[in-house]
């Protein structure tokens, strides 16, 4: 007799549903198809070969476990910048237009799930043009080895309070939903699994969140991710350049 392993059966498995899981937080489950996450990882892997090449950026001098690469615009710990030093000083890839359809699609999908007071634009109810009007020009792509993970942080570099959209591919990741104040308690852990989508904006844009384990193993079988997991978030900057 073997237990199963960690999470096949935990409670928040069993009931996957989307659901908003603080207000401004909305998780839906399988939200990409299995042909979807096979082009999104072919679509990672050639972006990743292309001027911003998969690298761990440093915080404070040291590395982070993830590799991450991005399109319109690259990230390091002092903020989003144009052009990249560490890379001659290269321009990253333009985030394509059909990304930013699907970041439009997946938060008309999530509001579909969460009319929150906070979010911009609950109180005229004008909520769904304001999704047709959103445009991520930034795309960071990050790949977790299975015993990669990502600190307690808020994504504030952009001057745009735009939501964040997530989509994940690979094996499943324990995602810390924390809040805005504080980096420690109160929070909640979400399963994020391969195709999950996950949004978070309005009351909880500056949220404190972060990735503490992932799941080897967990990916579906004929999964387009052989080890570990995938992660890329869209977000607006609100800048011109
Ligand atoms: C991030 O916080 O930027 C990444 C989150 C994730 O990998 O799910
Ligand atoms: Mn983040």
């Amino acid at each position: 007799m073997s237990d199963p392993p960690a999470g096949l059966f935990s409670d928040d498995v069993l009931s996957r549903g989307p659901q908003e899981i603080v207000p401004g937080v909305v998780h839906i489950p399988a939200w990409l198809s299995g042909e979807q996450q096979r082009w999104l990882v072919k679509q990672w892997s050639q972006w990743g070969r292309g001027p911003i090449p998969p690298h761990s950026p440093l915080i404070h001098g040291h590395p982070m476990s993830v590799r991450m690469t991005s399109l319109g615009w690259h990230w390091d710990d002092t903020g989003l910048k144009k052009q990249a030093r560490e890379f001659g000083g290269a321009s990253p890839l333009p985030v394509p237009e059909w990304v930013v359809r699907m970041g439009r699609r997946a938060l008309s999908d999530g509001l579909r799930r969460s009319i929150a007071p906070g979010w911009p634009g609950f109180e005229d109810r004008e909520l769904f043009r304001w999704a047709e009007t959103y445009t991520p020009d930034v795309a960071l792509i990050n790949y977790y080895d299975p015993d990669a993970s990502m600190g307690m942080h808020q994504d504030k570099d952009e001057d745009s309070a735009e939501p964040v959209v997530s989509l994940s591919v690979g094996d499943t990741a324990l995602f810390r939903v924390g809040n805005p104040q504080t980096r420690n308690k109160p929070y909640r852990d979400v399963r994020l699994a391969s195709g999950d989508l996950i949004i978070f904006g309005g009351p909880s844009r500056y949220m404190f969140h972060g990735v503490p384990k992932i799941f080897p193993g967990t990916a579906p079988e004929h999964s387009p991710v052989a080890r570990g997991r995938f992660n890329m978030t869209l977000r607006m900057t609100g800048r011109h350049s």
